[in-house]
């Protein structure tokens, strides 16, 4: 793993007690709070030892093909009619998106800690896919939970973990989605937590996950930028990425966060319009509160109970948000901003036909918010985009829902 850079004002680690500012913590049970203590501990433990960095960096050169490329899309670029626009290709790795980089540390902790089988959520499917993934590669049980809505829309995902040996839990509580599959997987997780590591799938959850998964993610980050300035001979003006519950985003964002002339969007899902209740856009309007175990903003009904909440893209719908996010939204330093379903579709049809790149309906939103940008922005700027994975998961929902 490259060298940490971006320690900081702007990129503290959490306190001791897993805080950015005012968001994260641990609000969990007392049986609970011990069991991530100990996940704390393990990870500090083996994080910094040279045989765990030389594993995962190995892992992510030879398995997952880092570093991704960083490309520069000229016929993007000439369409918007404006900035530059380099995608970071994350659609590259192995399983077809940046899932795999957080997943492949965690399963490298679970097998440290001794465990023998590890838990996770999914909304698109791709976190699940690269769980799965990763555990079979160090040979320890899996399972997925998932809702049932996006268990129909994700059909290659789920077939995929299937094959890869893990068992799939459709959840049908609910909303059945995402929210719903993170509180099926706590739940089982509840029931043995000493023989399983609930792996989170984004830079969510309680204290050290926030943390960790941002840290097994920055590699993105530290790329992009020895990667732009050996193509541009300098910084980006400006950085864009789509947030869920924030992983990729944080991934690139990490290693500028000290660059205060490099701009950074993040971009949330606007669902069917900002003014109809069928959104996720959690920053732009929602309200400090609890969810899932952490401090963070929510959407959230009078009670403060979690909104139901709607995007086309399963992997963004989430009503909380990381706590790190939350804490640079309110220190300024990322602005967030937000692509409503038809704008992802557009977005998902311009990547296909001008570079024969099919992205994922998440990183669609980056690609819608990095297009808006780029028509405001001067040539000689330049944007880097995450385009955070691949779209074949998503082909056949986007060609029935077009027509095509
Ligand atoms: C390709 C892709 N991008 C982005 C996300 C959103 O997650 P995060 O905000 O944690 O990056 C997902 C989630 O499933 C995804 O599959």
């Amino acid at each position: 793993m490259a060298e940490n850079k971006s320690f900081s004002e702007f990129a503290p680690m959490p306190n001791a007690e897993g805080y950015f500012g005012e968001y994260g913590g641990s609000l969990i049970p007392e049986q609970l709070l011990t069991v991530m203590q100990d996940i704390d501990k393990a990870y500090q433990d083996i994080r910094q030892t040279p045989e765990f960095k030389e594993e995962l960096q190995e892992l992510y050169k030879y398995y997952v093909g880092r570093p991704s490329p960083l490309y520069f899309a000229k016929r993007l670029t000439e369409h918007c009619g404006g900035a530059k626009i380099y995608l970071k290709r994350e659609d590259l790795n192995h399983t077809g998106a940046h899932k795999i980089n957080h997943s492949l540390g965690e399963a490298l902790l679970a097998k440290h800690m001794g465990k023998t089988r590890v838990i996770a959520e999914t909304g698109a499917g791709q976190h699940g896919v690269a769980m799965a993934t990763a555990c079979s590669l160090v040979g320890i049980d899996c399972e997925i939970h998932m809702g049932e809505i996006d268990i129909a829309k994700e059909a290659p995902n789920v077939v995929k973990m299937k094959i890869l040996g893990a068992k799939v839990v459709s959840v049908t509580r609910g909303t059945k989605t995402l929210k719903d599959a993170v509180d099926s997987a706590f739940e089982e997780y509840m029931k043995d937590t000493e023989s399983t590591l609930y792996a989170i799938g984004s830079v969510v959850g309680p204290h050290p996950f926030p943390m960790m998964v941002r840290d097994f993610q920055q590699i993105i980050g530290e790329e992009a930028r020895d990667q732009i300035q050996e193509l541009e001979g300098r910084l980006p003006d400006a950085l864009v990425a789509c947030v869920g519950g924030g992983s990729n985003a944080m991934g690139l964002f990490t290693a500028f966060l000290n660059d205060t002339d490099v701009s950074i969007y993040g971009v949330e899902p606007a669902g069917k319009g900002l003014d109809t209740p069928d959104h996720a856009a959690t920053l732009t309007l929602g309200k400090p509160g609890a969810v899932h175990g952490f401090k963070c903003y929510v959407l959230q009904d009078e009670q403060g109970e979690p909104l139901p909440v709607h995007s086309i893209a399963s992997g963004l719908d989430y009503p909380g948000v990381g706590p790190q996010h939350s804490y640079l939204k309110d220190i300024g330093r990322v602005e967030y901003i937000s692509a409503t379903d038809d704008q992802c579709l557009d977005a998902f049809m311009i990547l296909s036909r001008k570079e024969g790149i099919i992205p994922a309906l998440e990183s669609s939103h980056a690609l819608a918010g990095a297009i808006r940008l780029a028509k405001e922005m001067k040539p000689e700027q330049v944007i880097v985009v995450n385009l955070s994975g691949r779209g074949d998961k998503d082909a056949d929902y986007v060609a029935e829902k077009l027509g095509l």
